[in-house]
Formats: C-alpha cells, sequence, structure tokens
C-alpha cells in the first residue's frame, strides 16, 4: 500500500557482483530525483557495507554526469555484507563470528535523515533490505545482475551486454578451433542459471550448449564431438555454463568465500569436461574460462537504456510510497514485485523454454540425447 509521507531526503546503493549498467541506474535515479522531484540523494558507499561502516555521502548532479558509458559502480559495492548476518571476525578456534547489525544500519540510515533508499542488486541484495524493511528502512529495488536470474523480470540490466562479450569471445574461439581441429569448450558465468550460455551458445553457433538446467551425459558430448569430426567438420565449439553438471552429478566448486552470505563460487567444469572428452574421444582438447572480463567494461546501449529506465522507474515507486518492491520486465513492460517474490530466489531455464527449441531444432546439441 503506498505510503502518503513524501521522502525527501534518499540515498542509493549498489550490492552484489557489479555488471555494466549500474551507472546508468545510479545516474537516472539522482537526475530525476534532483530535477524531477527536487530531492537530496546520498550515495552509500559498497552497498550494505557502507550503510553498516556510515560511509554515506551527498551526490551532486555533476557527481553523476558523464558515467552513462562507465562500467563498474561509482559508488562500489561489495557481496560479502548482509547486515542481519554480518561477519565481525574469527574465534580462537579459526571459526567465523557473525552478528547482527541491523540496528547500527538504522542508525546511520537515520543519522541522514535518509526517508528510504534505492538499492541496486540481485536476488541477495533484495534478500538483504527484505530484512532491514522489516525493521522500518524503506526501500525501492533495481535488479542488476549478468545472469538474468531475477524472479519476476524477463531481463536484468548487464546481461545483454555479458551476452556481447561471451559472443564475442566464443567467434574469436571459432577461428582458432578451426585452424587447429580441435575441441574447444568456453565456460560462462551464471551461476545455477544458464541464460548467459545459451544466448551466447546460439549467437555464435556453438555446437554444443551445456546448462546447470539440462544435465549432460560426457559421452553423449563426446560422441557428439567424433560425430562432427566424421562428416568432415574438424572442430566442435562447446559453450559450457559454470553452473552445468553430468546427469546424476554435481556442480565444479572453484571456491568458498567463508564470509559471504552465498558463500559458492562455480567454476571449472569446463576443465574437468575437457579431459574427459580428450580420454573417450582421442581428440585435442582445450578450454578457456572467461571469468570475471563478462562482467566488466562499458555497458551495451540496450544496459544504458534499461538502466535508465529501471532507475527513474524506482525513482517513481519511492516518490509515490511503494516501497518494498523491485522493478522488473514483463511482458516488455515495466512494473514491480514485492520484495518477498524476489528475495533468495533464482529464475532459471525451463523445460519447455522456446530458446532452448529453436536451438535444438538447428542441430544445436544440449548434451543430453
Ligand atoms: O552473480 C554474478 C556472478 O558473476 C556469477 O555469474 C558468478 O558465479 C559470481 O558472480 C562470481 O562471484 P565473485 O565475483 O564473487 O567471484
Amino acid at each position: 500500500m503506498a505510503d502518503s509521507v513524501r521522502p525527501k531526503r534518499i540515498g542509493v546503493l549498489s550490492g552484489g557482483g557489479d555488471c555494466p549498467g549500474i551507472n546508468a541506474v545510479i545516474r537516472a535515479v539522482t537526475k530525476s530525483a534532483i530535477c524531477e522531484y527536487g530531492l537530496e540523494v546520498f550515495g552509500i558507499a559498497d552497498g550494505f557495507l557502507g550503510l553498516i561502516e556510515n560511509r554515506i555521502h551527498r551526490l551532486a548532479f555533476d557527481d553523476v554526469s558523464n558515467i552513462l558509458t562507465r562500467g563498474g559502480t561509482i559508488l562500489g559495492s561489495s557481496n560479502k555484507a548482509d547486515p542481519a548476518e554480518f561477519c565481525v571476525g574469527t574465534d580462537d578456534a579459526g571459526e567465523l563470528i557473525y552478528e547482527d547489525v541491523s540496528d547500527r544500519v538504522i542508525d546511520h540510515a537515520r543519522s541522514h535523515n535518509l526517508d528510504a533508499i534505492i538499492c541496486i542488486g540481485g536476488d541477495g541484495t533484495m534478500s538483504g533490505a527484505a530484512k532491514l524493511a522489516e525493521k522500518g528502512l524503506k526501500f525501492v529495488g533495481a535488479p542488476k545482475t549478468i545472469d538474468n536470474d531475477l524472479m519476476g523480470s524477463e531481463v536484468t540490466f548487464g546481461f545483454h551486454t555479458a551476452v556481447g562479450i561471451a559472443t564475442e569471445a566464443l567467434d574469436r574461439i571459432h577461428t582458432t578451433a578451426s585452424s587447429h581441429h580441435r575441441v574447444m569448450l568456453v565456460e560462462m558465468m551464471g551461476r545455477n542459471a544458464g541464460w548467459l550460455t545459451l544466448y551466447a551458445g546460439l549467437a555464435s553457433g556453438a555446437d554444443i550448449i551445456l546448462l546447470p538446467e539440462i544435465p549432460f551425459s560426457p559421452q553423449i558430448v563426446a560422441d557428439r564431438c567424433v560425430a562432427r569430426s566424421k562428416h568432415g567438420r574438424s572442430y566442435t565449439i562447446i559453450a559450457v555454463a559454470e553452473g552445468a553438471k553430468p546427469i546424476g552429478g554435481e556442480v565444479v566448486v572453484d571456491r568458498v568465500v567463508r564470509d559471504s552470505p552465498d558463500p559458492i563460487r562455480l567454476g571449472g567444469v569446463s576443465e574437468v569436461l575437457c579431459e574427459q572428452i580428450a580420454d573417450l574421444t582421442g581428440l585435442e582438447c582445450r578450454a578457456t574460462i572467461l571469468g570475471h572480463v563478462q562482467r566488466g567494461g562499458t555497458p551495451c546501449a540496450y544496459d544504458r537504456v534499461l538502466g535508465t529506465q529501471f532507475g527513474h522507474h524506482a525513482l517513481g515507486l519511492l516518490v509515490s510510497g511503494q516501497f518494498n518492491r523491485v522493478v522488473v520486465m514483463q511482458g516488455g513492460r515495466l512494473g514491480s514485485v514485492g520484495f518477498d517474490e524476489v528475495a533468495d530466489r533464482q529464475r532459471t531455464i525451463g523445460g519447455d523454454d522456446p530458446i532452448v527449441a529453436a536451438a535444438r531444432a538447428v542441430g544445436t546439441s544440449f548434451g543430453d540425447k
């Protein structure tokens, strides 16, 4: 329900892993807050960490000029600082000690007279905001992630830039694969959602696409490589999502970030599979893990536009008193959903996804049959 007290001072923060397009949101929020609504805007450094440590500074119009094309976030970000469960150190046995520092966060927000905060983030950031909202802070969320896995929104900014980067990488791998007659595996980010790999794999004409949502058989993947070489195609391109796993098997974990609310970092499945395919086929194989290059650099035009729309829409919700909601895109139209629909949930690829059907129709294998 709309809250009738009109905000005068607002905060903006970016939490979780960065992505291209965050600065477009910060710029849209700040410029329209100042010019359209006459509000004062405060930038919070490094996501919730800045609220915990009281690193909150006024943002003027000029502070957000000339940032639309810049990657990353001018405010900084943190994917470790959940105020309800904040890691404050280790005990004598080396075990991490957690404290609920929500009250400190609320004191800091109140000391700056922040009426509401726009939080730019993914499901983890929205979950942190939802917990603070229960204690009285007011938020509006703008969804960002290259993973495109935010529940309730068909697209998040950052995704299409990452698709472009990954597609270019796959295109480049294509030419060297063809020169050396190799099986080349290219691993992409995305956690437990395969959107990035599906889009980039399809866009670059990958022969095999391996997704978290469709467990694969290493033998079927190997047979496909051999079949291609028998039919005169001397190389195979495999697009692999970091969360892909074999039928009945597990994901490959790259590292555990102990003090992060979401500690598992995936990575390395392409290297494991590379060895398996080499053993099963006798073909020469190489794996490339694209990593954080997918999150860096200037946003594509689409993400600049989407970030601007999301930022402006988030501010509209805030000004009209519609708090604790996240801006979403549904059926090509801007809208919003409650935090409870988004927090700690992920939107993955459904079994009847039309893009998967189109890829299968043009002969792409998903390693499952
Ligand atoms: O959620 C964005 C993302 O880039 C995932 O695709 C990836 O698994 C993860 O973040 C990597 O996290 P970090 O930057 O902590 O290594």
